[in-house]
């Protein structure tokens, strides 16, 4: 390459010229940065002529600094218009690039909920707790014994027969998956007699949990269900603590204005025995055709009564010095009406929409 002189305008002209040119032809603002290190670094042919300069006579010094002056400034002008324009249009491609249409539907990832079966099985349970009472919790597959006998029922009691009890094979197993949560009275009772005796600390239990009967699942039956029992054992308690502790449970339930009554009924492992009923929430007791309690005013919640004492002696427990009541009710019932569910299948089938609109309650 022969030397630039800063005397030669025409070829410092020309030197501006491809500079110019190479700007003009960059696409980037990287292919603008080196057409710039190009014809303005320490090797270009117009640096290295500007260097010149210092050697020159004063005459010819003022006319190269002229020219050379003049080629700075046409190069400094053409890199400003051609970085300014560079610029936009990288803005504008960035703009459209990096755009985020909020518009466009996004896919959501479903989140699951809570069954309301278990949502409702703990709020039971919280009235309990909040009185003082411990919950607990015994096997799904239980020994006859503590299923049947051990509450005193009867060797030919029609509960025992094939058709309702799920029986665990070889029939000598003595096992069967329980019909109630009832037999878990008889473990906690067992588990805390101790303390009853030595302390005298009463006995205060719910147990929650699933039982199981031979039904076909249809509107109002399902093989496997939920109940929550209820029983406490202590010096003197009498059928009015009974009957007060079930009228704090469906207040806090139901609501300030729920009236309970009992009604005489029987159980093998309860003398007396009675049925629980809510007065009727739809018709209030005061539409001879109201479909939900069919006219009676009344809704059957559970079953209850005094615990029979051959039932605190499986326990191991004195029923001479001791007294107790005791109390079932069923979970998917207690749902089915709180919340106006009609057909128990829905709580079976597992379908989130069910769930979800009871919300996701922790
Ligand atoms: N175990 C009974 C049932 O499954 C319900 C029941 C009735 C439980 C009376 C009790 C009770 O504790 O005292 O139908």
């Amino acid at each position: 390459m022969t030397e630039l002189s800063p005397l030669d305008v025409a070829g410092v002209d020309a030197a501006v010229a491809e500079a110019l040119a190479s700007f003009a032809a960059a696409t980037s603002l990287d292919e603008l940065k080196e057409a710039r290190l190009a014809a303005t670094g320490d090797k270009a042919a117009l640096t290295l002529a500007n260097k010149l300069i210092g050697g020159l006579t004063p005459e010819e010094k003022a006319q190269a600094g002229k020219t050379m002056g003049g080629a700075r400034a046409a190069i400094g002008r053409a890199l400003a218009a051609r970085t300014a324009e560079l610029e936009a249009e990288r803005d504008a491609r960035v703009l459209v690039e990096e755009a985020v249409d909020v518009t466009l539907p996004v896919s959501r990832a479903l989140v699951g909920a809570r069954h309301p079966l278990e949502t409702m099985q703990e709020r039971m349970c919280d009235v309990f707790v909040s009185m003082g009472w411990e919950v607990a919790e015994g096997p799904e597959m239980e020994a006859e014994w503590f299923n049947f006998d051990a509450l005193n029922f009867d060797p030919d009691h029609p509960a025992r027969e094939m058709q309702d009890t799920f029986f665990i094979d070889p029939p000598s197993s003595g096992l069967l998956m329980r019909t109630h949560t009832s037999p878990v009275q008889v473990r906690a009772a067992l588990e805390r007699r101790d303390s009853l005796e030595n302390e005298g600390r009463g006995i205060y239990v719910v147990c929650p949990g699933k039982t199981f009967r031979t039904d076909e699942l249809d509107a109002t039956h399902t093989p496997v269900f939920h109940q929550i029992e209820g029983l406490a054992i202590d010096r003197g308690l009498t059928m009015a603590h009974l009957k007060g502790t079930l009228d704090h449970f469906a207040k806090s339930l139901f609501g300030p204005d729920a009236v309970t009554r009992l009604r005489p009924s029987f159980f093998p492992f309860t003398e007396p025995s009675a049925e629980m009923d809510l007065r009727c929430f739809v018709c209030g007791g005061s539409d001879p055709d109201c479909r939900t309690c069919r006219g009676t005013g009344w809704i059957e919640w559970g079953g209850c009564g005094m615990t029979h004492p051959n039932v605190l002696r499986a326990a191991g427990i004195d029923p001479t010095k001791y007294t107790a009541f005791a109390f079932g009710m069923g979970i998917e019932r207690t749902l089915m009406f709180r919340h106006s569910v009609t057909d128990m299948r829905d709580m079976v089938e597992g379908d989130v929409r069910f769930s979800q609109q009871f919300g996701m309650e922790i």
